[in-house]
């Protein structure tokens, strides 16, 4: 039998991509929880979403092995046979095809909250930066959506999330929470590791920063005059 090893699977850019969402998502719920003065920090948490998620959107197709979406966009039958309990070296590498699901429910309603917050408007103090630019059904639907259901969505995702990390940390004794800290799993030799070299970090830096520098462009281009 091969003895295993730990092998490289979160690149470090993935790693800070999850651990700065996180500080940004409950920056953004304490954030909108105080409203008034806060709600400058909503915004810019917001902004700093925007930018994350326009980064993944890229890491996902020029990250490491495992970062990238074709690693984990399983067919159904695939599902139905991890469901049944089948496992192999790519269901037990990256994300789970149960894992890979959530993760993909967790991103996109993430691009509908943070999309829905730019034409939201609550009539009292804060108004999102693309208001002026759609009509008021337009407004109000967005409004709607980013504070009675994207929100309730997103915390009931954030609230699997944990509670399946728990999970498989504490009942199957899988060391999750560690290789989202240091990237390695101890997996078979032969699973093929993530690229995570001084030249994929600094390839990621210049994508994050091109991320946030457009978004910063278009605020400033569809800035009230
Ligand atoms: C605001 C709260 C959180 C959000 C929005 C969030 C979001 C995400 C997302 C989007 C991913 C997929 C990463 C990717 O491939 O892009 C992920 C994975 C992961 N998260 Fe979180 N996360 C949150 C909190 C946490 C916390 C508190 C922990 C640890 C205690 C955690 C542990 C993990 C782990 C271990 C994975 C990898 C799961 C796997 O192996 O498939 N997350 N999270």
């Amino acid at each position: 039998m091969t003895s295993h090893r730990p092998i490289r699977i979160w690149d470090l850019p993935l790693r800070l991509f999850h651990w700065a969402l996180v500080l940004c998502v409950v920056g953004l719920v304490v954030s909108a929880q105080i409203g008034g003065n806060a709600m400058v920090w909503h915004f810019r948490f917001g902004y700093a979403v925007i930018s994350l998620l326009l980064f993944r959107l890229l890491w996902g197709l020029l990250g490491g092995h495992w970062s990238r979406f074709s690693s984990f966009l399983y067919a159904p039958s695939q599902l139905l046979r991890y469901l049944r309990g089948r496992r192999d070296f790519a269901t037990d590498s990256g994300h789970s095809p149960l894992g890979a699901l959530s993760v993909f429910a967790m991103l996109i309603a993430l691009v509908l909250q943070v999309s829905t917050g730019l034409f939201s408007d609550d009539e009292i103090s804060a108004a999102g930066p693309l208001t002026a630019l759609v009509s008021n059904k337009i407004v109000s639907t967005a409004t709607f959506y980013h504070s009675a259901i994207g929100k309730k969505i997103i915390l009931a995702l954030i609230l699997l999330h944990l509670v399946a990390i728990g999970y498989y940390s504490w009942v199957k004794r899988q060391a999750l929470v560690r290789a989202m800290i240091t990237g390695d799993k101890v997996l078979d030799p032969e699973t093929p590791a993530s690229q995570d070299t001084l030249k994929t970090r600094l390839l990621a830096l210049g994508l994050l920063a091109s991320c946030g520098a457009i978004v910063a462009i278009l605020l400033w281009v569809v800035r009230p005059t």
